[in-house]
């Protein structure tokens, strides 16, 4: 890696903060050796996170060295089980500084699972409102299906080319109580999986002050930031714990408020949920808090490897892990606008801010000839896997911010999805919206970046200069 050597001293000049955050470096070595020992350069942080070795040892270590037994029950091996899923439980709490009395934690399989046991059960009916950012993840998207089966309005509050913010005021107008409808739900991305955008966490408050819960997917955000429940309140938040260390997989968690979740009406019952239910007399009751929204049993023995896991982020430390994403983004993207083809048109067009003022560190942008025509984001995915550069292209499941950054219009959506049917191809629905890109590539840090990765991607795409 000689190039980026004799780079590095340019880049520490340039974003001095980053010499403080060493300490990554050697966690990089100790726990993450296979990164460069398999020659990969990992850029798709927001697609998920990576686990360190020891994360997979301790967890493997302590399946090995006790007995498990399914949680709903009284029996030791039961009781060891429910023991440490209280503790993962206690543990995400403490990680987001959230109380107990004001905050309970459901264990689910992931972000999208805890999303549709808000959109199913949320209040939704004919006078209220769903009212989202255009950015929003599919997941999120996807709760306006329950919101209209109910006769609840939805209403997007579109992001602004070419950085891909909202300004407040459109904010405000979108949850003003003058408007038809009453209050409901609101949800915005902390940040946007698509052009790694940081929206104001004030909206919360002000929403709640007018009557709204606030849903905040916090999935994209919490792997490089704090999110600090003491000081923002939420009444929903979700996440994946695989986008923050890698490790499990399948296990999210919805966090929500306590009176927030009382207005919840779960839409069936399901083993574990309930205290009582007879077949007999056709009823049944409701377990309270967490336990009537997990359906069935937990995955128990996945669980203690997210106290393993927020234990690792919590001693590599999220401000540092944060200082190192913002420098290496920063550096990106300055690096990526400097390229120029000879004709002086520029090799890439950026999708979000182009500074590191409230965005994190993720960078998506599209890449372009010299003749300025758009060169397709799979094939820019294709020569960076020959590499062994992990990228992501396409919408990142977030066609909203996808839409309005492409500038692609409602009508021609509309006009698409009406020359198409229920069968249509990703590719045959591209092919209908002319001369657009419909998708972009996206890289992204986490934890384990380092400068040689910002470094070899900028390389790798002078090779698409003319
Ligand atoms: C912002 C955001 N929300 C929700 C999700 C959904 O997460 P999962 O696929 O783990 O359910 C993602 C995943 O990429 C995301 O980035």
């Amino acid at each position: 890696m000689r190039g980026a050597l004799d780079a590095i001293d340019l880049f520490l000049e340039a974003w001095p903060d980053y010499a403080a955050t060493g300490a990554l470096d050697e966690l990089r070595a100790q726990e993450f050796g296979r990164l460069d020992a398999e020659g990969h350069t990992y850029l798709d942080y927001t697609g998920a996170g990576l686990y360190g070795a020891s994360q997979v040892r301790r967890h493997s270590d302590l399946l090995l060295s006790d007995v498990f037994g399914n949680p709903h029950s009284d029996n030791p091996t039961s009781k060891r089980s429910t023991d440490l899923v209280e503790r993962a439980r206690r543990h995400v709490l403490s990680f987001f500084n959230a109380s107990p009395d004001d905050y309970c934690v459901i264990f689910t399989g992931n972000a999208s699972h805890a999303l549709k046991l808000i959109g199913e059960s949320y209040p939704f009916g004919p006078g209220t409102r769903f009212v989202l950012t255009f950015d929003n993840h599919n997941s999120v998207n996807g709760i306006r299906e329950f919101a209209r089966a109910r006769g609840a309005e939805t209403e997007y509050i579109p992001v602004d080319p070419p950085d891909l913010r909202v300004d407040a005021p459109t904010v405000e107008h979108a949850l003003g109580v003058t408007r038809s409808g009453g209050p409901g739900l609101f949800a915005f991305p902390a940040q946007s999986n698509f052009s790694g955008v940081q929206h104001d966490l004030g909206w919360i408050a002000a929403a709640q002050s007018r009557g709204w819960d606030v849903l905040l997917d916090a999935a994209a955000f919490v792997p490089t930031n704090r999110l600090d429940l003491g000081r923002w309140t939420p009444d929903f938040v979700v996440l994946s714990f695989y986008k923050l260390f890698g490790y499990p997989t399948g296990v999210g968690a919805l966090v929500a408020r306590w009176p927030a979740l009382a207005k919840l009406r779960r839409p069936w019952f399901a083993g574990g949920t309930i205290t009582v239910a007879s077949v007999g007399a056709d009823r049944h009751h409701l377990a309270r808090g967490a336990q009537a929204f997990e359906d069935g049993t937990l995955d128990f023995a996945s669980l203690p490897a997210v106290d393993i896991g927020l234990e690792f982020v919590e001693s590599a430390g999220l401000d540092v892990i944060h200082r190192r994403v913002t420098c290496l983004a920063g550096w990106l993207i300055t690096s990526l606008l400097a390229l120029r083809h000879t004709t002086g048109r520029p090799l890439v067009t950026l999708y979000g801010p182009a500074d590191v003022r409230a965005r994190g560190g993720t960078v998506t942008v599209n890449f372009r000839d010299a003749s300025g025509g758009f060169i397709d984001h799979q094939r820019i995915e294709a020569a960076a896997g020959e590499r062994r550069i992990s990228i992501r292209s396409g919408c990142f499941c977030n066609p909203g911010a996808g839409e309005l950054a492409m500038g692609i219009s409602p009508e021609e959506m509309t006009s698409c999805f009406a020359r198409s049917s229920d069968r249509i191809t990703y590719d045959d629905f591209r092919r209908c919206i002319d001369g657009k890109g419909t998708g972009a590539v996206r890289i992204s840090f986490g934890l384990a970046s380092n400068f040689a990765d910002a470094w070899t991607f900028v390389e790798f795409a002078r090779q698409f200069l003319a």
